[in-house]
């Protein structure tokens, strides 16, 4: 970490959570905790809460929590001193300058001075498009049937001859050589003397921008006919193609309520100016879970409007379960007989592209029609084998009212026989329960973690108490070490806890959670610990009953952990255990 922690926890401590986290999401109270829908996967009823009084949020859905670092962070893909800055501004917190290593300086400086290469190398490219040098470029973007005005939003520009770039960046704007170098926007030749080339020349220019504006790439294109047609610019310390949408800047504000997600620079361009502001694209590389994962934090509808070709068509059958298993709603828009959005809004104008949206159909037609084409149903042996691969597909619907509306339409579309496709299905689900399309667990799997799950939530049930004083310190202390926790998270709060008694210090759950907020995974893990509580509406009798068995439990489970570890013959070390095993069925516990 790079800020004191005095000095983090102050920033935190000068934000309340809740006031941090309403902008975000709508936090209705309910007793003394806020809840909403969370933000990081899709629900349709909240389990994501925030605690006033812990100054954390924990999503009892997909397990995201922290403090209001930690949210700033994960909601806007901030680094932490990223996040932490923004809530010092917010709360009015001077940060002092920090003394950064010499490692850390660089990296930063490096970051930085990519983006004002890109900055300066787009305003070169920019201008040359509309200098005579750049009138090719003009003449073929005119030929696409782009405006002047969707030329300049989408900061478009031209690449002339190799080595105009070069000199404009060394000469004009005095970048040194090193950071040039790793901006991928040249290429040296060590033959001889050494040469440098720029990458991209007699190209249209399409800059790629991440979120916040910022050009982060290039693609440059061919002016007609050539290969390869696009030349993209390499991953570099501010681009990393698995996580950024091409649009994505401009459709994040949209007002429409979905995503069009499309092939390529043209495809987007074409849709934006066409009216439709939301339309992202991949830029040619596989879409990813990362682009999944952007899309969600502005909608949960996408529609699919990839190339009607063979390759779209599988793209678009990739994608699919990526988008489905982040959450998102999925529909496929149909552009017969033309290839893409834009050859079809240039033949049908974007009156009947809306109109497309609105037919665009849930993802599963497009999927079934796919299997479909995989069987020759003019041979009863072939249509058996679709007609089952059809049932299986359909137990991916958990929902019985929803599998059933499905089932009855796929039916009626492939006129199929309602009744055997029912009883196939049915056959299907009484043989097995469904895959988990999420985990991929298998039943069998998936029982091992609920048992284990209930080791967790004893586990954390125990440390909350312990943290809040459910279980006196002392009482914690003579009857828990670390190692009796079964995972890292668990045994480090244990460890701390115990430091903390034995120092008479208190400590608070959200400064703790400053700790994990660099790594989601564990900062989610701590909060579950911090928000495992006892039933409100128990009794405090029935409530101390729960806790003094769950202490038991987990004496009991850490007893059989040792036991089960030992070496064979360690008589008298298992003899111990067996003594201890005993004494735990009778012991009381002082809460
Ligand atoms: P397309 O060939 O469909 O390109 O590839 P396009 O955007 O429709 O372009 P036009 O209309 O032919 O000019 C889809 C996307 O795949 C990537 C680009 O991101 C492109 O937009 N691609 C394609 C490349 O990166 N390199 C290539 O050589 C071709
Ligand atoms: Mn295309």
């Amino acid at each position: 970490m790079f800020y004191p922690e005095d000095i983090v926890e102050e920033v935190r401590r000068r934000n309340d959570i809740v006031d941090v986290i309403s902008p975000y999401v709508k936090l209705t109270r309910r007793g003394g905790n806020y809840f909403g829908l969370c933000p990081f996967h899709s629900e349709k009823t909240p389990s994501f809460s925030v605690s006033p009084q812990k100054q954390m949020y924990y999503c009892f859905g997909c397990g995201a929590g922290g403090n209001s670092i930690g949210f700033i962070m994960e909601y806007e893909n901030y680094s932490f001193q990223e996040a932490l800055k923004v809530l010092a501004n917010r709360a009015g917190v001077t940060l002092p300058e920090v003394e950064q290593t010499e490692e850390e300086k660089r990296a930063a400086s490096v970051r930085q001075q990519l983006y004002d290469v890109y900055r300066d190398a787009a305003t070169f490219y920019y201008y040359l498009l509309r200098s005579p040098a750049g009138a090719k470029g003009m003449e073929y973007l005119r030929g696409r049937k782009l405006t002047d005005e969707t030329i300049n939003r989408f900061g478009l520009g031209f690449a002339h001859t190799s080595g105009g770039l070069y000199r404009y960046l060394k000469e004009k704007k005095g970048y040194a050589d090193e950071v040039l170098s790793r901006s991928g926007l040249f290429k040296y030749s060590e033959s001889g003397e050494r040469r440098v080339y720029d990458a991209f020349w007699n190209r249209v220019m399409f800059p790629i921008m991440d979120a916040r504006h910022r050009v982060i790439a290039f693609g440059g294109r061919v002016m007609g006919e050539g290969e390869p047609k696009y030349v993209n610019s390499p991953a570099t310390d501010i681009f990393d193609k698995s996580n950024t949408l091409y649009g994505l800047n401009f459709a994040k504000s949209s007002r429409r309520k979905y995503f069009l997600q499309c092939e390529g620079y043209m495809d987007v361009i074409a849709l934006h100016q066409a009216g439709f502001d939301c339309a992202v694209a991949s830029l040619g590389t596989s879409f990813t879970s990362g682009h999944a994962m952007i899309i969600k934090r502005h909608t949960k509808d996408v529609i699919l409007t990839l190339d009607s070709d063979g390759a779209g068509r599988k793209a678009a059958l990739r994608a699919i379960p990526i988008l489905k298993n982040a959450g998102l709603d999925v529909r496929v828009l149909s552009m017969k007989p033309y290839k893409d959005p834009d050859e079809f809004i240039k033949a049908m104008g974007s009156e009947a592209y809306e109109e497309r949206i609105k037919q665009a159909a849930n993802a599963f037609y497009f999927q079934s029609d796919m299997l479909r084409e995989e069987y020759d149903l003019t041979d009863p042996g072939g249509k058996t084998q679709f007609q089952r691969a059809l049932a299986e597909s359909l137990t991916q619907f958990r929902d019985e009212l929803e599998r059933n509306n499905y089932l009855e339409a796929v039916a009626s579309r492939y006129q199929i026989d309602q009744r055997l496709l029912r009883d196939e299905v049915a056959r299907l689900g009484g043989r097995a329960v469904p895959i988990n399309p999420e985990t991929g667990d298998e039943p069998e799997r998936r029982k091992k973690r609920a048992r284990d799950s209930g080791i967790t939530e004893t586990e954390r049930l125990v440390l909350s108490e312990a943290f809040s004083g459910g279980i006196p310190g002392d009482v914690f202390v003579k009857l828990f070490t670390p190692e009796d926790f079964s995972e890292g998270v668990h045994r480090e709060l244990a460890e701390v806890l115990a430091d903390a008694v034995k120092a008479g210090a208190r400590l608070s759950p959200a400064e703790l959670l400053n700790r994990y907020a660099e790594d989601s995974e564990l900062s989610g893990r701590a909060a579950a610990v911090f928000s495992a509580s006892l039933p409100e509406d128990a009794d405090p009798d029935r409530k101390k009953k729960i806790l003094q068995e769950s202490i038991r439990r987990l004496r009991r489970l850490s007893v059989e952990r040792r036991s089960a570890e030992l070496e064979a013959d360690d008589r008298t070390a298992l003899m111990e255990l067996m003594r201890l095993r005993k004494r735990i069925d009778t012991e009381t516990y002082e809460l």
